[in-house]
C-alpha cells in the first residue's frame, strides 16, 4: 500500500492522519497515512529513510519546513517563494519535489468563507514563516493593496521588499496603521502563548473580516478580542489546514478531495461542534 506521513516535533497532536484518512477513503484510494518525530537533528535522515523504504509523499511541519527546503530535488514556484516546504512527493522518475500548499489553502479556506481579496485591502499580523507563506497566494488575487504589520518593523520591511514584484505590498508600523481595512489574517504566533498583537481595536468595524490562522477548541485569543470590538465574521486557521490538506492530496494522488465534510467531521473530532 501506498505510504504517506507528516514529519513534525512535536507531532503527535497533528490531525493530517485523520484528515488524510477521510481524504482516501472519499476518493477510494488505497493509502496509509502515518506520523514521524525525528529529533531535531535527525530529520534529513529520517526523510532519507523514509523514501529509501518506499514512502511516496509525505507533509511537513514545525520544525522542519526550512529544513526541507534545503533537502529536496526540486521545488515547486511556490515553494520557491515560501522558503519552506510542507509537502513532498517522490515522482516516478525518483525526484524528490518540494511543494508548499499553505497559502492555498488559506485562500481557498477564505473564498470558502465568501471573503472577497480582489480590490480589497488585506492586512497581514506577522512576518514569519506562515506570513511568508501566505503573501504570493494572496497577492495572485489582486487585492488593491496589502500592508504586512510586524512587531519587528525591519523583518516586515524586508518581506515587502521581497514580494513588492508581485502586487501592491507595504510595510507599516502598528502604530501607523490606517483604515479602513476590509480583511485582517493574524500569521503571529501570539495566539499560542494567549497574547495579542499590538493592533489598535479602533482598527475593528462590523464589516470587517478576521481571519486567525491559529485554531483551537475555543477561540484563540485574537478571536474573542477582534469579536469583542465588533468583528462580526471571524475566521480560525481549522478550514486552511484542511484545505492545505486537500492541496497536498492532490499533489500526491492527483485528484481533488471535496473540503466540506471532513472539515465538520474534524470539528467533531476536536469538540467544537
Ligand atoms: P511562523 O513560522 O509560525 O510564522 P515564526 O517564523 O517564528 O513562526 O514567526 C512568528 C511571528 O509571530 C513573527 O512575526 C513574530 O514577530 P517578531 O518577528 O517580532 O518576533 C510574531 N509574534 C510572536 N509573538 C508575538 C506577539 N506576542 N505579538 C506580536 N507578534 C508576535
Amino acid at each position: 500500500m501506498d505510504r504517506y506521513l507528516v514529519f513534525g516535533h512535536p507531532v503527535r497532536h497533528s490531525k493530517s492522519p485523520f484528515i488524510h484518512t477521510l481524504f482516501a477513503r472519499q476518493t477510494q484510494q488505497e493509502l496509509e497515512y502515518g506520523l514521524a518525530e525525528p529529533a531535531i537533528d535527525e530529520f534529513a535522515h529520517a526523510l532519507r529513510t523514509f523514501f529509501d523504504q518506499g514512502g511516496k509523499g509525505c507533509n511537513v511541519t514545525v520544525p522542519f519546513k526550512e529544513q526541507a527546503f534545503t533537502l529536496v530535488d526540486r521545488l515547486s514556484p511556490r515553494a520557491k517563494r515560501a522558503g519552506a516546504v510542507n509537502t513532498i512527493k517522490l515522482t516516478d522518475d525518483g525526484v524528490l519535489l518540494g511543494d508548499n500548499t499553505d497559502g492555498a489553502g488559506l485562500v481557498a479556506d477564505l473564498k470558502s468563507h465568501g471573503v472577497t481579496l480582489a480590490d480589497s485591502r488585506i492586512l497581514l499580523l506577522g512576518a514569519g514563516g506562515a506570513a511568508r507563506g501566505a503573501l504570493a497566494p494572496l497577492l495572485a488575487e489582486l487585492p488593491s493593496e496589502l500592508v504586512i504589520a510586524n512587531r519587528t518593523h525591519t523583518k516586515a520591511q524586508q518581506l515587502a521588499a521581497e514580494f513588492c514584484d508581485l502586487g501592491p505590498v507595504t510595510a507599516q508600523t502598528y502604530e501607523q496603521l490606517a483604515g479602513p481595512f476590509d480583511l485582517v489574517i493574524n500569521s503571529t504566533s501570539a495566539s499560542l502563548q494567549g497574547e495579542l498583537p499590538p493592533l489598535a481595536p479602533a482598527l475593528i468595524h462590523t464589516d470587517i473580516a478576521i481571519y486567525d490562522m491559529m485554531y483551537g477548541a475555543s477561540d484563540t485569543a485574537f478571536i474573542s478580542w477582534a469579536k469583542q470590538h465588533g468583528a462580526r465574521q471571524t475566521m480560525d486557521g481549522l478550514g486552511m489546514l484542511v484545505e492545505q490538506a486537500a492541496e497536498a492530496f492532490t499533489v500526491w494522488r492527483g485528484i481533488r478531495p471535496g473540503t466540506k465534510q471532513v472539515l465538520r467531521e474534524l470539528k467533531r473530532n476536536l469538540g467544537v461542534i
